[in-house]
């Protein structure tokens, strides 16, 4: 159903690599909604993905970015505010990428300019959005960048590695850049956090099913899957959210405020102890699970 939500606002949308990503969900949205934007991403995503199939459905364009090159933003803002006739009224960072996951590096053994590449693609390239927007000033008055987070930014979750690293310098450059781009033009700045989602990304995340599983019996409302997380970006791009700026928004079913539930309990009734699971220090591993 459209609301009319983002009737003549145009935008600009990292992320989409296929139909399960996040951002894809989100553009379809906000074509059905009443935007118009450009879409983006590396050479590397374009080639691998469907992004095409994408922008004709949309009537946008897709204009290639690696958004941890300052340069190749700035060509890209450029193009695309040539492209929509103006500048933008809403921005979408939806980028995450770890190589020390995807080479199975564990916590305790990163590789240490793997971590660096973690933290630019997955964190650091939101600065560079945000402040190669500021210079070439491409974000309306009143205009809304959100980014997508995790909640690993502030609780330990086994296996999501140096990504938790990321999503924690995400969040703060979101508080940062929101208090100078709220201060001089209104902008709000906002980090989604969201469930866990059967994406490209989220699929890399070691014993990725196990955490879909428990953050799903952990939360009241089940969790959010990527449509959904796409209805709540809409709502931040909209004017209906004007006074909302530097948080980190929870879009997890409940999630973040659980402690322990009646269908994560039932797991244990199947007769496992603690103590049959427990790590067997000499070497590191579970015996089970
Ligand atoms: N899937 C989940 O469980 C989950 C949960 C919470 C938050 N998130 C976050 O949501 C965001 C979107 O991920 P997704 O789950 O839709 O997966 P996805 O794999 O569909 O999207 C990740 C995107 O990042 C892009 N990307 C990687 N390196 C880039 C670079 N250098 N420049 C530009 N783009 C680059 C990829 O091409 C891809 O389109 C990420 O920030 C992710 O961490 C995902």
């Amino acid at each position: 159903m459209s609301y009319n939500l983002l009737k003549g606002k145009r935008g600009l949308i990292f992320g989409a690599l296929n139909e399960q990503s996040i951002a894809w969900k989100t553009a379809e949205r906000a074509y059905e909604e009443g935007a118009r934007f450009v879409l983006t991403n590396t050479p590397a995503a374009i080639k691998m993905g469907t992004i095409g199939q994408l922008a004709e459905k949309c009537e946008s364009t897709v204009i290639i970015a690696d958004a941890t090159n300052t340069e190749d933003l700035e060509d890209l803002i450029k193009k695309a505010m040539e492209f929509l006739g103006g500048k933008f009224d809403f921005v979408l960072h939806s980028i995450g990428m770890s190589p020390n996951v995807r080479k199975g590096r564990t916590y305790d053994d990163l590789n240490y300019s793997y971590l660096h590449q973690t933290l630019d693609i997955s964190a650091i390239s939101f600065h560079k959005v945000l402040q190669s927007c500021r210079k070439l000033d491409a974000i309306n008055e009143g205009g809304s960048v959100v980014a997508l987070s995790y909640v690993a930014a502030q609780r330990t979750l086994y296996g999501y590695n140096d990504m938790a690293d990321a999503k924690a310098l995400l969040e703060s450059i979101a508080r940062s850049f929101g208090y100078i781009y709220g201060r001089e033009k209104s902008i709000r700045i906002n980090t989604v956090s969201q469930s866990p989602t059967m994406t490209t990304a989220g699929g890399g995340i070691m014993g990725f099913d196990k955490l879909f599983d428990f953050a799903g019996r952990m939360s009241p409302l089940g969790n959010a899957n990527a449509i959904e997380c796409a209805d709540y970006i809409i709502t931040l791009f909209s004017d209906l959210t004007r006074k909302v700026t530097m948080q980190n928004l929870y879009h997890d079913g409940g999630y973040s405020s659980m402690g322990m539930s009646l269908a994560a309990m039932s797991v244990y009734r199947e007769g496992l102890e603690y103590s049959d699971v427990k790590e067997d220090k000499s070497r590191g591993k579970s015996k089970k699970l």
